[in-house]
């Protein structure tokens, strides 16, 4: 991947209007139901981003014909005879490759495959996806950084999967390996953030059986096949969040976010109003004007619907407008700290004291900062935003996987801004 650089422009205002695109991390695992189908799934509104680009160079390895029309934002997928050699170094690149890990187990093949790489802000284990796939009958083994799946004794009885922590990752995989089977399975603690309950919404118009029987417990009934469907895919939360919080930094703002599901933003939208943000809520956008300094916050991110882990690294930077000190506690990762370097970089004042994120008023500065990861490159552009003078972001191919159209966005809401 070539490396790019984005210079931007500080600035004291933004006026203007987006629209968000598609949700990412609900297209990826949308994407893979397409393994556990021989018809064809169409998938409407998906964002032209990296990260979906890479996975449907991977789907095509796996056997799945894959035809994006970006005008049309409609992705037609259709398997054929499925591939079991994953010795890419594409899965690698990207961390969704463990859901096509949990699809060729729901079809049961013997495969072998590397570990999923994608952001790496901190140590990602995939723990509760092996532990998922051995209780099927799996054998797991690693050779030479290689993981080899070969298929044992298969377990055609009914299953209960507890969860030791919530994870959005572990429980899709786990409803993929359960919804062609002769028997149930029951997932307790499973994560209900809202790209996994679409997850759920499309695999049942493809003929599964899953319940959310309470807050804590997905039962899912075996059925012998899936057929294809048609979906709609929801509007991204994250990027919605991240350009209210960029509305937010900045001293004098008048901006619209069209396309927008606002119950998935009552906590962000919650604290943008902490923070002294006049939010306005029209039925699929919101407004948002500031011109009022900050008053600082204490924020425990933690799994929706509280506020959102993606969105922390974004709120850090934020927070160093607030007139009075902010502490941020990231529950889910606690070390996704890497934008905090960044921020000192532009003289911002902010520490990390154990698991929590001391951010104190700060008037930032211009200069080069580095986009280690995803959600830390937004953080980046925000930096950049409000510093004085012109910042100049290295790495900036990383901000590509998850925002779609991110410069001509950047530009509709008044922000001088060059890529190189
Ligand atoms: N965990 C384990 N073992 C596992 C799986 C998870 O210990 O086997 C822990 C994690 O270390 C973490 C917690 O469980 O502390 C939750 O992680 P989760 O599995 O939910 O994360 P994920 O599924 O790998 C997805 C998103 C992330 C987002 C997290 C949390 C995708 C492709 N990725 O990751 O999105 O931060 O859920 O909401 O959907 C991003 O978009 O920037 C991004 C990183």
């Amino acid at each position: 991947m070539i490396n790019l650089k984005l210079e931007i422009e500080g600035t004291t205002a933004l006026r203007g209007k987006i629209s968000i695109s598609g949700s990412k991390n609900a297209t990826l695992p949308l994407m893979v139901c397409s393994i556990l189908t021989d018809d064809l799934l169409i998938l409407n509104n998906v964002p032209n981003i990296s990260d979906v680009l890479m996975l449907a160079n991977l789907l095509k390895q796996v056997g799945v014909e894959v035809i994006y029309l970006e005008d049309k934002k409609r992705m037609y997928l259709k398997r054929n005879k499925i591939q079991i050699n994953l010795q890419s170094e594409d899965v690698h690149k990207i961390r969704a490759s463990y859901y096509i890990m949990g699809a060729l187990v729901a079809c049961r093949k013997n495969f072998k495959t590397s570990y999923p790489g994608g952001c790496s802000f901190t140590k990602r284990p995939i723990d509760y996806h092996i532990e998922a796939f051995k209780s099927v009958g799996y054998k797991i083994t690693e050779n030479n950084n290689w993981l080899i799946f070969k298929k044992k004794k298969i377990n055609n009885k009914n299953h209960i999967f507890r969860l030791f922590q919530k994870s959005v990752g572990a429980t899709i995989n786990i409803i993929y390996i359960s919804v062609i089977r002769k028997a149930s399975t029951i997932i307790k603690n499973p994560s209900l953030e809202p790209e996994v309950l679409q997850v759920i919404h499309l695999l049942n118009k493809m003929g599964a059986k899953i319940t959310i029987l309470d807050n804590d417990t997905i039962e899912i009934v075996g059925v012998k096949k899936l057929n294809g469907a048609y979906f709609h895919i929801m509007s991204d939360r994250i990027e919605a969040g991240s350009y209210m919080l960029l509305a937010a930094a900045v001293d004098k703002s008048d901006i619209k976010i069209e396309n927008v599901y606002l119950p998935h933003l009552r906590e962000v939208i919650k604290t943008l109003q902490q923070l002294g943000v006049n939010v306005r809520e029209n039925k699929n956008s919101i407004e948002i004007k500031k011109d009022f300094p900050l008053k600082g916050i204490q924020k425990k991110i933690s799994f929706y619907p509280s506020f959102p882990t993606d969105l922390q690294q974004i709120l850090t930077v934020v927070c160093t407008k607030a007139i009075t000190p902010s502490i941020i506690m990231d529950t889910i990762y606690p070390k996704r700290v890497s934008h905090v370097a960044e921020i000192v970089k532009a003289k911002g004042n902010v520490e990390v004291i154990h698991d929590k994120i001391y951010i104190y008023s700060s008037a930032l500065e211009a200069t080069n900062i580095y986009a280690h990861d995803l959600r830390c490159g937004f953080a980046c552009i925000v930096i950049g935003a409000i510093a004085k003078g012109c910042t100049t972001i290295d790495h900036v191919e990383v901000i590509l996987r998850g925002y779609e159209d991110l410069i001509n966005k950047l530009k509709a809401l008044g922000l001088t801004i060059k890529i190189m």
